[in-house]
């Protein structure tokens, strides 16, 4: 048998295989960020499709942390039915499902967020969206932190299996960590670790609010891939802080909005294509025993089983093959070694009114 289709614990989570789907932002929700019909749709498929482990699409922890429209919404108490809603599609099966934590910080516009300017940990423009955030003062910081280990609890209380922090692509988290985006000189910026407080911090209020048990796992940056930004020696040492810290995994990405083609790379069609970040999974493994998740170009069963098979990472973890093709790991199941049929065009359909879908596949355009 694969070693892809043995089981896997993470902390207190066990997983029946090691196909996880990555996080997906998919838009779909009401304008409050409500959870929709359609978008329970969309993990009953993944669910049934056979993914081990699920992570939702980015879902905001505070209204000003909102990336764009169609966003999930953890940060009220209101958002629970359509949540518990989607938790209890997963668990039809025997599939899990953490959510997302996510504070889109200088990542999103004003007009996503009520007309108010974006905050960040400092006041660097983002080229990508022109927007010039406003520095946090340290007293909004606290804040911030509770809004966080709220949407944990409110996750618990959804019957989310846990929570995984995006400490990854330059949302918020990602700003603290990264020397580029943070230029801070309180107890919040300079050396890594006062980098990293943040996410620690949050982490570690999850813990004492929630208990060991409650799995809760990171995405993160290994580099920025932006002169002055974060590099692979600093995310390791990171990586290290939150083994410390009692993480259950860590899944390994790279890249901010303004490098975006660097975190989904355009046309893999080779299996020497594949697992583009997988080199930083190997990094990370000298510096951490916590299971880690490979993420980025993962097409090929084969190359799945290697990254596995090799000890890199204990889990592969599949973004937009699954848009396509939300039973590919069933295929596999059956005995298919054919590989994904996404070819990473990046034109995946989604976004309020849409269904997440493949823009090849007409049906769904
Ligand atoms: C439509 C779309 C939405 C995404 N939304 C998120 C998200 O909400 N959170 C996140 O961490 N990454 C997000 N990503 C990045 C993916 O999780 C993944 O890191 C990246 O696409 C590379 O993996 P892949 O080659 O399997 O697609 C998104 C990617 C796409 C294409």
């Amino acid at each position: 048998m694969s070693i892809l289709f043995t089981p896997t614990r993470l902390g207190t989570l066990d997983v029946a295989n090691r196909f996880v789907r990555s996080a997906t932002g998919e838009g779909m929700c009401e304008a409050d960020g409500a959870v929709t019909a359609a978008l329970v749709d969309v993990y009953r498929a993944l669910a049934v499709g056979g993914t081990g482990l699920i992570v939702t699409g980015h879902s905001f922890v505070r209204a000003d942390g909102k990336a764009g429209a169609g966003m999930t919404g953890v940060h009220s108490d209101a958002m629970l039915p359509g949540l518990s809603a989607l938790v209890g599609a997963v668990h039809e099966t025997s599939a899990k499902v953490v959510c997302q934590l996510n504070h889109a910080g200088r990542q999103t516009q004003p007009e996503a967020i009520g007309g108010a300017t974006p905050v960040a940990p400092s006041a660097v423009t983002n080229p990508a969206n022109c927007v010039t955030p406003r520095e946090l003062e340290a007293e909004e910081i606290e804040p911030l932190i509770e809004a966080y280990v709220d949407a944990a609890e409110r996750c618990r209380r959804a019957g989310f299996d846990g929570v995984q922090l995006h400490c990854a692509h330059g949302y918020l988290m990602s700003e603290f960590i990264s020397p580029h985006t943070n230029r801070r000189d309180d107890e919040w910026g300079g050396s890594v670790a006062a980098r990293a407080r943040f996410p620690l911090e949050v982490l570690r209020r999850i813990r004492s609010r929630l208990g060991r048990e409650f799995p809760v796992l990171v995405k993160l940056n290994a580099e920025d891939f932006i002169a002055g930004g974060l590099i692979l020696e600093e995310s390791c040492a990171i990586g290290g802080l939150l083994e410390a810290e009692g993480i259950d995994a860590i899944e390994i990405s790279a890249g901010m909005a303004e490098t975006v083609e660097r975190i989904m790379r355009k046309d893999i069609t080779t299996e020497e294509q594949e697992a583009y970040f997988l080199p930083y999974a190997r990094a990370f493994r000298q510096h951490v025993s916590v299971p880690l998740l490979c993420v980025a170009g993962l097409r090929s069963l084969a190359v799945m089983e290697q990254v596995v098979e090799g000890g890199a990472a204990d889990m592969v973890s599949l973004c937009r093959p699954l848009i396509r093709e939300p039973d590919l790991p069933a295929k596999f199941a059956a005995g298919s070694s054919r590989r994904a049929t996404c070819i990473s065009c990046n034109q995946c359909v989604r976004g309020p009114g849409k269904r997440l879908g493949c823009a090849l596949d007409q049906t769904v355009a």
